[in-house]
């Protein structure tokens, strides 16, 4: 297939481009660079052999962004375009609507006009804002509770898709819904390394690890939980590149979504612990107050992408740390 993957060269969005290229497809990439950098190019093509082709739009650009789909006829889009630090989108909501929602309006005005129609969106568990306590199910209803301006920029995009849907019959869309990526290819060769204060644990972690930042705080340990702290679904991010892969068997008209988890929950305790033993090194760490909005449990049933896409994860939460330290090690990373 020839397909198009937007936000191509950021962190989630290279990983699937390595898979699809091992299995052949052929692929090109939008993205502004606003979060990524054209170097990965380089990465990719160390890990597969092939360079895909890069196109550096802006999903707000609507005329370059219809000039890539009228030059090549894709058969798939692959949306990952977007911005996605949750602090960032409470202080400008703005931005974040402007972005994710018009960037992907845009997308999905140029498809419709270039006729592709097959699409494959990146949401995630936020959508099921304060429903999602415990174990989450496609089923569940979406949209309440949702405590920021990223995570309702995911629950109004999947609102559109379903309104596209029904109005153009020829779509056929596919809304994946991730629970929490870590870990990284490998070869240590394409990872994820924010510049900043990062809004998730394995790139704080990180960050601790390499003495860019001097302690992990752990956001509440009296939750109802083993051992206090907040249970996650913490997802390979090769196995969800994967889950991309069987998603295009999913496509079929309508609007379609799948949790793409583990189904099996790991403390932000125990995640620590096994950071320390895996790589050797005490990680020093503190207890902080409950953050408001978070919640005590939170993971994936993955059951339906399992009976459906024929997809389950295969990598544990140890092999992701293991991956984390081999990116770490590389000289780019920790100079
Ligand atoms: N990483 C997670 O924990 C997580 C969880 C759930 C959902 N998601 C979603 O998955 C997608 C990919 O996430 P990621 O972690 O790879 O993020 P990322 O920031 O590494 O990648 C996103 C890419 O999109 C590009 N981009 C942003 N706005 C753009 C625009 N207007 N035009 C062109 N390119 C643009 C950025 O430069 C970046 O390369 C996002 O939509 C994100 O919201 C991520």
């Amino acid at each position: 297939m020839k397909v198009l993957i937007t936000g191509g060269t950021g962190y989630i969005g290279s990983h699937v481009v390595v898979e699809l290229l091992e299995q052949g497809h052929e692929v090109e990439i939008i993205d502004n660079l606003i979060n990524s950098k054209i170097t990965v190019l380089d990465q990719i093509e160390k890990i597969t052999g092939k360079k895909p082709t890069f196109h550096q739009v802006d999903l707000l650009d609507q005329p370059a962004l219809e000039e890539v789909l009228t030059n090549t006829h894709f058969d798939l889009v692959m949306h990952f375009a977007g911005l996605k630090s949750v602090a960032e989108s409470v202080e400008q909501p703005l931005k974040y609507y402007s972005n994710n929602i018009t960037g992907t309006i845009n997308l999905l005005s140029v498809m419709q006009k270039t006729e592709v129609y097959n699409f494959i969106f990146s949401s995630s568990a936020t959508v099921y804002g304060d429903q999602g306590t415990g174990e989450c199910v496609e089923t569940m209803p979406t949209g309440t509770g949702i405590t920021n301006p990223y995570g309702k920029t995911k629950y109004m995009i999947e609102e559109i898709l379903k309104d596209l849907a029904v109005a153009n019959p020829n779509f056929n869309i596919v809304a994946l819904r991730y629970f929490n990526p870590i870990g990284n290819h490998s070869s240590g060769l394409i990872g994820e390394d924010p510049n900043g204060i990062p809004n998730n644990l394995m790139p704080y972690i990180m960050k601790v690890a390499k003495g860019e930042l001097k302690e992990l705080s752990i956001f509440g340990n009296d939750y109802d939980t083993d051992d206090g702290t907040c249970l996650r679904d913490f997802i390979h991010v090769v196995d969800l590149a994967k889950g991309h892969l069987a998603a295009i068997n999913g496509l079929k008209p309508g609007f379609t979504t799948y949790n793409l988890g583990t189904g099996m929950p790991t403390s932000v305790l125990q995640m620590v612990n096994a950071f320390e033993k895996i790589s050797g090194k005490s990680l020093p760490h503190k207890f902080a107050e409950r953050r408001p909005g978070d919640l005590a449990i939170l993971y994936a049933n993955p059951s339906k992408a399992k009976t459906e896409l024929n997809w389950q994860t295969e990598l544990t939460v140890e092999d992701a740390i293991k991956d984390t330290l081999t990116f770490l090690a590389q000289p780019q990373n920790n100079p």
